[in-house]
């Protein structure tokens, strides 16, 4: 550990902060993420489980993963290698505009590739807000008449739905806090911390 490290690591009385110093080292990350919310642990633990699920549920069936760019990309790589089963994968490109907390207008950036016509598709994105991604992105896939469509998603955020839209499985439900890391994103940033972590409000604030 590097000296400028300890240094603030002695100066942080917050245990939360501290881990997060620790995951992050020391500088910029260490103060915009105010705690952490889901350890890597538990997300490898609770992805396990979700993949156990989806195993059972599709038993026998070949499946057609379809992921949401770019929020899904961590959770999804860990998931897949946990599914023991065959399985196509794909993506759809959605984006809402706009570097803010909240669900701009959703823009399709990229369009489905695999046919999936009779198949079990396997529909994965990384958070379940407001619900107004999946509501739009599922019409489009039903339209392409799958046999049938399961959602699955990292993060449930209930407090916050305005549609009527459930997942069939949720890895974490959470409250309504802006989370970030594990893929997740505030103006395209934090994707790559290894924990999903709750932003300090004092980031997206001041924009
Ligand atoms: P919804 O359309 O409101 O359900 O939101 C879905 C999308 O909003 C997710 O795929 C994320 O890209 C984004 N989003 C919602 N809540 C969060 C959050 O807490 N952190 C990061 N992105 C979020
Ligand atoms: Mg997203």
């Amino acid at each position: 550990m590097s000296a400028k490290l300890k240094a603030v690591k002695s100066k942080l009385k917050n245990p939360a902060s501290r881990r997060v110093a620790q995951k992050c080292g020391a500088g910029e990350w260490r103060k915009e993420i105010e705690r952490i919310l889901i350890t890597d642990k538990q997300l490898a633990q609770r992805i396990k489980l979700l993949a156990r699920q989806i195993e059972k549920d599709f038993a026998g069936r070949e499946l057609v993963v379809v992921s949401l760019l770019n929020g899904t990309v961590v959770f999804l790589a860990d998931l897949i290698r946990q599914l023991n089963l065959p399985l196509r994968l794909d993506f759809i490109g959605v984006s809402s505009y706009g570097a803010d907390t909240k669900s701009g207008e959703l823009v399709f950036t990229k369009e489905l590739r695999l046919d999936v016509r009779g198949r079990d598709v396997l529909l994965v994105d990384d958070i379940l807000d407001t619900g107004k991604t999946l509501i739009r992105v599922l019409p489009k896939l039903k339209a392409l008449k799958p046999r049938r469509i399961k959602i699955c998603v990292l993060l449930d955020k209930p407090a916050r739905r305005v549609e009527k839209i459930k997942a069939d499985y949720a890895g974490f439900s959470i409250p309504d806090f802006f989370v970030v890391g594990y893929g997740l994103d505030y103006a395209e940033r934090y994707r790559n911390l290894p924990f999903v972590g709750v932003l300090h409000p004092h980031v997206y604030k001041k924009v």
